[in-house]
């Protein structure tokens, strides 16, 4: 249960945690996932939500936040393919929102049960993503492919109550330590 703290008021009190917290976090919006393909990791106790002006900076911000986070999180295997992940969904999500006459952010999810990890992504442009069928000397097109090839499935939904989708991918612990070529001494 939450209450504004008079005397603090960027703050508030949480009974549970009998901690104070940012005021921001009152207003997290919950990622839906019933029936939405991610509804596994609605109860998966590694969380973290990160929301980001449509602005180029977002792309860098959004790369240090899920190395910080997964190093936090004692994920450091998957660090560098998840970081690649985010890469290309918050481009993707970044260049969706510049279509946008209303300035809308950015909203990154990472979901973890410690064994498999689910990347969300959210813009305000209901426009689907497309995965194209590129050739060796195409210039663009390559982010979904590489998405499809670093991640076990990915997909999108609308998302109902804000608006616009969210791109999603979810990746496991095991299968980042199979990738042929990795040291899984190091994890590199
Ligand atoms: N978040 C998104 N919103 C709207 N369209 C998207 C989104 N992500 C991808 N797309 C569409 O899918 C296409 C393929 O994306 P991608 O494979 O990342 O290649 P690229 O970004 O180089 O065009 C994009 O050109 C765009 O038309
Ligand atoms: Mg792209």
């Amino acid at each position: 249960m939450l209450a504004l703290l008079e005397a603090e008021p960027a703050l508030l009190w949480d009974e549970e945690l009998t901690v104070c917290v940012p005021k921001a976090f009152a207003s997290v919006p919950v990622l839906p996932s019933q029936r939405q393909g991610t509804n596994m990791a609605d109860n998966w106790p590694l969380r973290s939500y990160l929301e980001l002006g449509a602005l180029h900076g977002a792309v860098p911000c959004a790369r240090l936040h899920t190395r910080q986070l997964l190093w936090e999180w004692r994920l450091s295997e998957m660090i560098d393919n998840v970081e690649l992940l985010v890469s290309e969904l918050v481009t993707n999500a970044l260049h969706a929102s510049e279509a946008m006459r209303q300035a809308l952010p950015i909203r990154l999810w990472l979901l973890s049960n410690n064994v498999r990890l689910v990347v969300s992504v959210w813009d305000g442009n209901p426009r689907p993503p497309v995965r194209m069928n590129v050739d060796d000397d195409a210039e663009s097109g390559r982010g979904l492919v590489l998405v499809d090839a670093l991640s076990d499935r990915w997909d999108w939904f609308a998302h109902k109550s804000l608006g616009g989708k969210v791109v999603w991918c979810e990746l496991s612990r095991e299968a980042v330590e199979a990738t042929p070529g990795r040291d899984p001494r190091t994890g590199r």
